[in-house]
C-alpha cells in the first residue's frame, strides 16, 4: 500500500526571512567615512535647547549647513523619539553616496534611551545599505550595548506571504568615533539581540509548522551549531521515563510531544562550577483541550512556546555573553490538541518523581509539562538555582498588561538579580508573592493538587509549580502578559516578542550569576 502522506502532514516551506544589519566600528568621524548613504547623529535635551552631538560639528561644515537650524526649524528638541531628515541629494564633497542626514533624539543619554533611539533609527533606515553614526559615542560604556540591541531588535520582521518582504532592514551600521576597545561590547549587543530576534522568530512560525517534533530538531541544528550538548526524549521514551504530564497533554495531537535538553559548558569549567537550569514551556499550540478555548482566545496559541524558544535562543547565545555557570535548558514541548484520546477533566497524572495531578481544566496544561521538566531537573541536575518561563496564565496580562512580566520566587536574591536584569535589559519584571494562603486552592480531593484551583489564577500557578521545585532556589517568570506586543514601539514589534531573553543573558553573562545565592 502506498502511504502518501495526509495533507496536513506536509510541512510548508519557510521563506528565507530578512537578517539584522551587521555592525562595524571605526575611529573616523561619520564625515570620513565611504559609502555612506546615511549620518546619523545624536541630539541631546539640553536646559537651553536641543545639543548636537559628537561628529555633527564636522559634517555642518563637510556640507555647508548649521545643523542647530535645521533642529530649529524642524522643532526637534532632543527627546527620544524624534528623527529630523536633511536630505542630501547630490552627495557629500567626500562621499558621492551620501542622501541623507538624520538627526536622532537621544533624551538624557540613559541605557533606555540609547536603546530607544537605536530602535528608532533602525525604523528610520529600513531598505538603506550603510549608515554611519555617532549616537553610542555620546557615552559608549552606558549606550553601545543598548544602542545596538535596539537597532537589532528595531530591523526585525516576519513574513510568509508569496512575494519579497516589502521593507528589509538597512545592510550595514557603522559606529563611528569609537576604539577596538568597544569591540567586545558591540559583538556581546549582537549576541542579545540576535538572540532575542531568534525567539521572536520562533514564536511567530505558525503551527502548521512548529510541532513537537519540528521544535525538537530545530533545537539540535541550533545546538550543533553554538557547540551545546543535545537530548531529546521522544514520546515512548517520556512514557517510559514518567514524564506523565508531558505525555498526557501531548496524548491527543497527531504530532507527539517531546522533552528537549540542552547543555552549556563553559570554557574554563571545573567540577565545582555550579549549574542554573531553564525551564522553558513549550506548547506549540494551545486549543486549551476539551476544555476548549473560544475562538478568539485560540488566535495568538501559536506562541504558546515562547517560554521555550527563549531558553533555545538564550542556551544560543551564553558563550558570545562569556557565561561562567552551567546552564541546561529544558522544553517540555507538546501540542495541547483535541481528539478521542484527549486528556479528561478529571483525569489523574503521574509526574516526574511521582507527585499526582487532578486534571480539572485541560487548558492549564502548561503547569502539566513544566512540572515534570523542574522536578526532572531538580531530581538529576543539582541545580544552583531553577528559572523557569512561560506563558501560563491569562491572569497575569489582567494585572500586568501587556508591558511587565511577572516574576515569583522563592528566594529574595534571585528575584532581586532578575528585577535588576530586567531593568538594565528593557524587559522589566515586577514581583508577586508566593502567598501560602492560596495553597487551599489548589488541593484536590484525589490528587497531589488541582491543576486549575481557581482566582488569584497566577498566583495559584506558581504555587502549583513550587511544589516541584524540592527547595532549590527558584523564580517563575509568567509572561503571558508580554508574550506579544500589541503595535510597534522602539525595540517592540507588533506580534511576538521574544521577552525574557535579553534579561536572562543579562543575568547569566554577569560575572557571578549566583552571588548572594546560597549554594
Ligand atoms: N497559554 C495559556 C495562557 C495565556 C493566555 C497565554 C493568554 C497568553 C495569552 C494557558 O495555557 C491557559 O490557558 N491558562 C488558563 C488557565 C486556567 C484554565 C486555569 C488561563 O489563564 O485562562
Ligand atoms: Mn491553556
Ligand atoms: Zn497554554
Amino acid at each position: 500500500m502506498s502511504s502518501a502522506p495526509h495533507p496536513s502532514r506536509v510541512s510548508p516551506q519557510v521563506p528565507s526571512q530578512v537578517s539584522p544589519p551587521e555592525f562595524a566600528v571605526t575611529a573616523s568621524g561619520p564625515h570620513a567615512v565611504t559609502g555612506v548613504e546615511v549620518i546619523a547623529l545624536p541630539v541631546l535635551t539640553g536646559a537651553d535647547g536641543p545639543l548636537l552631538g559628537p561628529g555633527a560639528a564636522d559634517v555642518g561644515d563637510l556640507l555647508g549647513v548649521d545643523l542647530l537650524a535645521v533642529l530649529e526649524a524642524d522643532r526637534a528638541t532632543g527627546k527620544v523619539g524624534q528623527v529630523t531628515a536633511l536630505p542630501v541629494p547630490l552627495g557629500s564633497p567626500q562621499d558621492a553616496d551620501l542622501r541623507q542626514v538624520l538627526l536622532v533624539g537621544l533624551g538624557e543619554a540613559s541605557a533606555t534611551d540609547f536603546r530607544r533611539a537605536g530602535a528608532t533609527l533602525a525604523r528610520a533606515v529600513q531598505d538603506r545599505s550603510v549608515v554611519a553614526t555617532t549616537i553610542p559615542a555620546v557615552e559608549p560604556s552606558v549606550g553601545l550595548e543598548p544602542f545596538v540591541v535596539g537597532a537589532v531588535l528595531g530591523s526585525f520582521g516576519f513574513a510568509w506571504r508569496s512575494a519579497p518582504p516589502e521593507h528589509v532592514p538597512v545592510q550595514r551600521v557603522v559606529l563611528a568615533e569609537l576604539d577596538d576597545a568597544d569591540r567586545p561590547a558591540v559583538a556581546r549587543a549582537v549576541a542579545v539581540g540576535g538572540a532575542s530576534w531568534r525567539a521572536r522568530t520562533l514564536a511567530s512560525l505558525p503551527s502548521n509548522l512548529k510541532n513537537p517534533p519540528w521544535l525538537a530538531e530545530h533545537a539540535a541544528s541550533l545546538a550543533a551549531d553554538a557547540g551545546l550538548e543535545v537530548r531529546v526524549w521522544d514520546e515512548a521514551e517520556l512514557a517510559a521515563g514518567g514524564f506523565g504530564g508531558i505525555v498526557g497533554v501531548g496524548q491527543a495531537s497527531a504530532t507527539p510531544p517531546r522533552l528537549i535538553r540542552l547543555d552549556y559548558t563553559p570554557r574554563k569549567a571545573s567540577r565545582r562550577t555550579p549549574t542554573v537550569v531553564l525551564v522553558g514551556k513549550g506548547i506549540t499550540f494551545d486549543t486549551g483541550g476539551l476544555s476548549i478555548k473560544p475562538g478568539e482566545a485560540m488566535v495568538n496559541m501559536k506562541r504558546d512556546m515562547t517560554g521555550g524558544g527563549v531558553v533555545m535562543s538564550v542556551l544560543a547565545a551564553l558563550a558570545d555573553v562569556g557565561c561562567p555557570v552551567r546552564v541546561v535548558g529544558l522544553v517540555p514541548a507538546a501540542e495541547n490538541a483535541v481528539g478521542g484520546n484527549a486528556l479528561r477533566p478529571g483525569d489523574v497524572l503521574r509526574h516526574y518523581g511521582g507527585r499526582t495531578t487532578e486534571v480539572t481544566n485541560t487548558d492549564a496544561e502548561g503547569r502539566l509539562v513544566m512540572a515534570d521538566a523542574i522536578a526532572y531537573a531538580v531530581a538529576e541536575l543539582s541545580p544552583a538555582a531553577v528559572v523557569d518561563v512561560a506563558t501560563l496564565t491569562g491572569a497575569i496580562k489582567v494585572a500586568l498588561g501587556q508591558q511587565v512580566g511577572g516574576l515569583f520566587a522563592s528566594s529574595d536574591a534571585l528575584a532581586a538579580t532578575l528585577l535588576a536584569s530586567g531593568e538594565r535589559s528593557g524587559e522589566p519584571l515586577w514581583r508577586f508573592p508566593l502567598a501560602a494562603a492560596y495553597e487551599e486552592k489548589i488541593a484536590s480531593r484525589v490528587a497531589d493538587a488541582d491543576n486549575a484551583g481557581g482566582g488569584p489564577g497566577a498566583i495559584t500557578a506558581a504555587l502549583f509549580l513550587q511544589h516541584f521545585t524540592g527547595g532549590v532556589p527558584w523564580a517563575h517568570l509568567d509572561i503571558a502578559s508580554v508574550g506579544d506586543a500589541p503595535a510597534d514601539g522602539y525595540e517592540w514589534s507588533k506580534g511576538p516578542t521574544g521577552f525574557g531573553a535579553r534579561l536572562l543573558l543579562d543575568w547569566l553573562g554577569s560575572d557571578d550569576p549566583l552571588a548572594g545565592l546560597a549554594r
